[in-house]
């Protein structure tokens, strides 16, 4: 088979995975795949993962809305040269609508900043949580997949986030103090939910072998001492082209497809389309469901 016909046998497949979930849940909508990037050292490249990952999804005929979850700094924001007016702050506590805080990004994705104090949710009544998660629920409507870009490491908020999402990739690079605070959230990970899946990526690696050797690192430690295997999405170079397009606050996956990094990045996109080992719940007990509940 060439390479359009595999493309199109792939999309076609995910279709009738969602259309299949839709029939069968009539009376409730459809979920989105959610897909939770993490690292546990800060830096190691999630939010240009997200984004770029995101748009390739996208060039694949997939809607995407991407959540910035890095409830302190603002980073899609930044790497994409947008300001937002609202944020799911306004969303939570300011009885915003969804439609109202959603910018478009490139390719048509959607874009939602999270903002900060978003999910102190103690003081509401059950009623409010009950209306403010079918608010949230609205996100499904236009997406197929939602990717979510937390800060890194230990903290409350973005274990939630990791714990609600069906699916985790968790980003480090080759350093061995990036290995070592993958591995603290890892065993972290695990300790709180034994069956989460946990994809990995080595960003930044100069070679595939030194990716290869990074990823095994992770790997033996955790089959060894949590008996967990983890899945290897795959690898990124360091490439220059990310800096630029940094610089001009542009996705490298636009300014440069033809470039390693976008190389990377496409070959993940479909790796994960081609991963049918997932499940969308329904929306009574979806993702923003269980998020909601850790923050009460
Ligand atoms: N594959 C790559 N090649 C070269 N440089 C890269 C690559 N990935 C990331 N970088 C560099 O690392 C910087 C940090 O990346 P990014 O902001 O995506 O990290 P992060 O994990 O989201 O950080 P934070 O934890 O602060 O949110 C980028 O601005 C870029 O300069
Ligand atoms: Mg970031």
């Amino acid at each position: 088979m060439d390479q359009a016909s595999k493309l199109r046998e792939l999309i076609n497949n995910r279709k009738s995975i969602l259309k299949e979930i839709s029939s069968d849940d009539d009376n409730n909508t459809k979920t989105a795949r959610v897909i939770c990037v993490t690292s546990g050292k800060g830096g190691v490249g999630k939010t240009n993962f997200t984004i770029n990952l995101g748009v390739e999804l996208s060039k694949l005929d997939n809607r995407v809305t991407i959540i910035d979850a890095d409830l302190g700094l603002a980073n899609i924001d930044v790497l994409l040269g947008t300001v937002p007016k609202y944020t799911l702050y306004d969303v939570i506590h300011k009885d915003k609508s969804i439609d109202e805080v959603i910018m478009n990004g490139p390719n048509n994705m959607k874009v939602i900043s999270g903002g900060s104090g978003v999910l102190e949710l103690v003081d509401m009544d059950s009623e409010y949580i009950k209306q403010l998660i079918e608010k949230l629920n609205d996100i499904n409507k236009y997406t197929d997949i939602i990717l979510i870009d937390t800060g890194a490491g230990l903290s409350n908020s973005i274990l939630s986030f990791v714990l609600s999402a069906e699916e985790v990739i968790l980003v480090t690079t080759p350093e061995p103090t990036s290995i070592t605070d993958a591995y603290a959230m890892i065993k972290t990970i695990n300790f709180k939910s034994k069956d989460k899946k946990i994809k990995v990526i080595i960003n930044r690696v100069e070679s595939t072998k030194e990716g290869h050797i990074a990823f095994e690192k992770l790997n033996n430690a955790s089959n060894r001492f949590l008996s967990m295997n983890l899945e290897k999405l795959g690898y990124v170079f360091d490439d220059s082209n990310v800096v630029k397009s940094v610089k001009k606050q542009q996705p490298f996956t636009i300014e440069y497809p033809n470039s390693i990094a976008s190389k990377n990045i496409k070959q993940m996109a479909l790796k994960i389309l081609n991963d049918n080992d997932f499940t969308i719940s329904s929306a009574s007990d979806g993702f923003f469901n269980r998020l909601v509940r850790f923050f009460r």
